[in-house]
């Protein structure tokens, strides 16, 4: 095949999975109200965001404001909030961390003190990413990610459904069988806004400090917290407490 004719296949697929996608959408705002979406401002998040104001606007999109993120995924916030928000009439809300938190984990250990440890890492998470998440999800009854199953090792068996058993609450990661090539041909056949460091070789992006960009044949997720063991290489946004504490 030709590399035109697998980009038409490739969008094929992608407009026949965002069919099945809204159907999703329309139901978890149906049957799961409240619900709200994750948003790291990815190009996933943004490809939801975007079947979201097509097909399921009651679903509000939220995301977390580490403090710590890059210039252009603010750029990228900015364009969400002027794009789907003022345009499209979408919710949108930012959660920041505790500021008492914040001040004493960096009194405490250091502005950068995650390079230090996995537990400072994960305690910087749990901080930054973690308790405003909580927060978040305070009375809903479903949450969404824009998660994939061939982003990494630790999600080949992400479900469309599941159970979040730690809040007890339904979790949607209606993009699990999305391929990489699937969700850009949606992208940008539609026209999605994204955050521009994914053109200069971030496939995920993080916070500024734990994320860089990869090599040609890298992991997709081989730039977020490089200097650690890949099995640890979640940040608990994702990870039941009773795995967490074993991977500790
Ligand atoms: S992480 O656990 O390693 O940080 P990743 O960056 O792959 O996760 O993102 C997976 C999904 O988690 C995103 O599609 C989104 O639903 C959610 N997520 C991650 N970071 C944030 C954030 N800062 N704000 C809101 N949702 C987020
Ligand atoms: Fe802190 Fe890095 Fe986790 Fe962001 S990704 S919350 S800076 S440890």
């Amino acid at each position: 095949m030709s590399t035109a004719q697998t980009q038409f296949a490739d969008l094929d697929r992608a407009e026949l999975k965002a069919e099945e996608a809204r159907t999703l959408l329309k139901r978890i705002a149906d049957e799961f109200g409240p619900a709200t979406l994750a948003s790291s401002l990815s190009v996933e998040d943004m490809l939801l965001t975007e079947l979201i104001a097509q097909a399921a606007p009651e679903i509000e999109v939220f995301s977390l404001d580490t403090g710590r993120l890059h210039d252009e995924t603010y750029a990228t916030m900015e364009r969400m909030q002027q794009h789907y928000v003022r345009e499209r009439g979408i919710t949108y809300k930012v959660y920041f961390p505790q500021q008492d938190a914040v001040e004493a984990y960096v009194r405490d250990n250091g502005v950068n003190a995650f390079y230090q440890s996995v537990p400072l890492r994960k305690a910087c998470c749990e901080i930054r990413k973690v308790e405003p998440l909580n927060r978040a999800l305070i009375g809903k009854k479903a949450w969404i990610t824009g998660m994939r199953a061939q982003q990494s090792t630790t999600r080949t068996e992400l479900k469309v459904q599941d159970v979040d058993t730690d809040r007890g609450i339904a979790k949607f990661n209606p993009l699990a069988e999305w391929s990489n090539a699937e969700v850009w041909a949606y992208v940008r056949a539609h026209d999605v806004p994204y955050n521009e460091l994914h053109d200069r070789f971030f496939p995920s992006i993080g916070c500024a400090p734990c994320t860089r960009a990869i090599a040609a044949g890298e992991d997709i997720r081989a730039g977020r917290w490089w200097w650690e063991d890949p099995l640890a290489k979640e940040c608990g946004l994702h990870v039941s407490q009773a795995v967490s504490m074993i991977r500790r």
